[in-house]
């Protein structure tokens, strides 16, 4: 069972990470409309990771008999570049690991050790999200505005593919 504190900080993280869903979609949109069409790709897969974080915040709750509140969003969608769509994005997974961070030590205050175990899986994952963030973001600044450059990586984006994740914890 959960506390109502923790019940309603899951809760809003959720929302969170339907905003995430929602964010990625959004810059898949803007990629392609810049001729991205590899980032574009990327960006959709990142979009469907987004939603199976957001369907494990939504089955652990409903498995711990919560009534899920969700809240709708603005969603940005202007970017002037391909690196400042990823430096944002490192920008805001940085964001989702603080925010992971504060619900793990608030199940740790309250000794609640199924919330511990659900986290778990969010606190390794946000290590991968920023890793590969940053390596994206490392090729774009060498690439600068080589043409060339910016094609290769963009096929090399495009060869991502979602993985599906187990729903349960
Ligand atoms: Fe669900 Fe990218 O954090």
């Amino acid at each position: 069972m959960l506390s109502d504190s923790m019940a309603h900080a899951l809760n809003s993280h959720l929302n969170t990470e339907h905003f995430s869903a929602e964010l990625y979609l959004s810059m898949s949109s803007a990629a392609g409309v810049m001729g991205f069409k590899g980032a574009a790709t990327w960006f959709m897969v990142q979009h469907q990771e987004e939603m199976a974080h957001f369907m494990k915040f939504y089955g652990y709750l409903s498995s711990q008999g919560v009534l899920v509140k969700l809240v709708a969003a603005d969603i940005p969608n202007s970017y002037a570049s391909l690196l400042e769509m990823f430096e944002k994005t490192l920008t805001h997974e940085q964001h989702i690991t603080k925010a992971i961070n504060h619900l793990m030590d608030h199940a740790v205050k309250e000794s609640d050790h199924a919330s511990q175990i659900f986290l778990q899986w969010f606190i390794s994952e946000q290590i991968e999200e920023e890793e590969n963030d940053r390596d994206i973001i490392g090729k774009l600044k060498l690439i600068g505005d080589n043409g060339y450059g910016l094609l290769m990586l963009d096929n090399d984006l495009g060869r991502r593919v979602f993985v599906p994740q187990p729903a349960a914890i």
